[in-house]
């Protein structure tokens, strides 16, 4: 069994930008099933559909993140294999185009977990990632969009979530060898204070993998799903039920709710190949596949 689910952010879609969620989640998604369908380690799957979705302009992850209150982009991601609970991830950097491809050079090559700022690009730089000009990673769309509210006063980070945009970018592999792997990428909300880091780069609250129960990858307003250490409460409750994960989905997105008012989605996928996919935004974007499947499927 090989099984790949991929997410392209929870929020409220707009129809103009459909097209462009639908293609990227999708390319995405051949891309991780081209590795898993030829031998490939869920590690290389996962991280490469991460990179494409970071490098597709469409998402708030990698090239065409929201901007902060500085107007600059900062990056957080983290990537976890399940099977040696082995992880990397990275937060607020500013000069690193790919930062799944840096959370995995620090699970591969060094004794931490998780690295920060400029002591996360002078690991980079020691080990051969190249360094990019901030200015490659913002784009014009996001310099309008954030011209529009850094002037309202009572804007808050929050807000995006219930009506407008979080694009946070997850995938979530499990490979011929039993291996699950989770990785997750974004550029965290809208106009957020500089140095804020979300849920995504923290194992436990963005990404969680255990080969021996499932994975899952998170997206919607981090500082919710920090609160309720969203991916672990969810493995667990996968772990408690048998290995449902549906049912788990489903569970960690009302707990979400009811205990902090949070608002998002996960895609969360089982050692037997089967999905649970659960948000409380109006869309997600997500597309996954298993060798039980004739063909992939890609949803908003
Ligand atoms: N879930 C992404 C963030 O809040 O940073």
């Amino acid at each position: 069994m090989i099984a790949l689910i991929i997410h392209g952010g929870a929020w409220n879609i707009p129809d103009i930008l459909l097209e462009g969620h639908r293609a990227g989640v999708a390319r995405a998604l051949e891309i991780g099933w081209n590795i898993l369908s030829s031998g490939g380690s869920a590690v290389d799957a996962v991280e490469h559909a991460v990179k494409s979705m970071e490098d597709d302009g469409t998402f708030d992850a990698g090239r065409g993140s929201h901007l902060n209150a500085n107007g600059d982009v900062e990056l957080d991601a983290s990537i976890m294999d399940g099977t040696t609970f082995r992880c990397g991830a990275v937060g607020a950097v500013h000069r690193i185009k790919n930062p799944i491809s840096l959370s995995r050079k620090i699970m591969d090559d060094s004794e931490h977990i998780l690295l920060v700022g400029e002591g996360a690009e002078r690991f980079a730089h020691e080990h051969g990632v190249q360094l990019c000009n901030p200015a490659e990673l913002r784009c014009s769309r996001e310099i309008d969009l954030w011209n529009s509210i850094r002037m309202k006063e009572d804007f808050q980070t929050k807000q995006p979530f219930q009506n407008q945009p979080s694009d946070t970018v997850g995938a979530v592999a499990l490979d011929r060898t039993g291996k699950i792997c989770v990785g997750t990428s974004t550029g965290g909300t809208l106009n957020k204070h500089p140095g804020r880091v979300g849920d995504s780069p923290l194992i436990g609250c963005g990404t969680f993998a255990d080969s021996a129960v499932g994975g899952i990858s998170t997206t919607g307003w981090g500082e919710g799903m920090i609160k309720v250490v969203m991916a672990k409460t969810v493995i667990d409750l996968m772990e408690m039920n048998g290995g449902d994960p549906r049912s788990a989905a489903e569970k960690g997105i009302e707990h979400l709710k009811r205990k902090v008012d949070g608002h998002g989605g996960v895609i969360v996928l089982n050692t037997r190949g089967q999905f649970g996919i659960s948000y409380n935004t109006p869309r997600m974007a997500r597309a996954y596949r298993s060798s039980a499947m004739d063909a992939p499927v890609v949803q908003i």
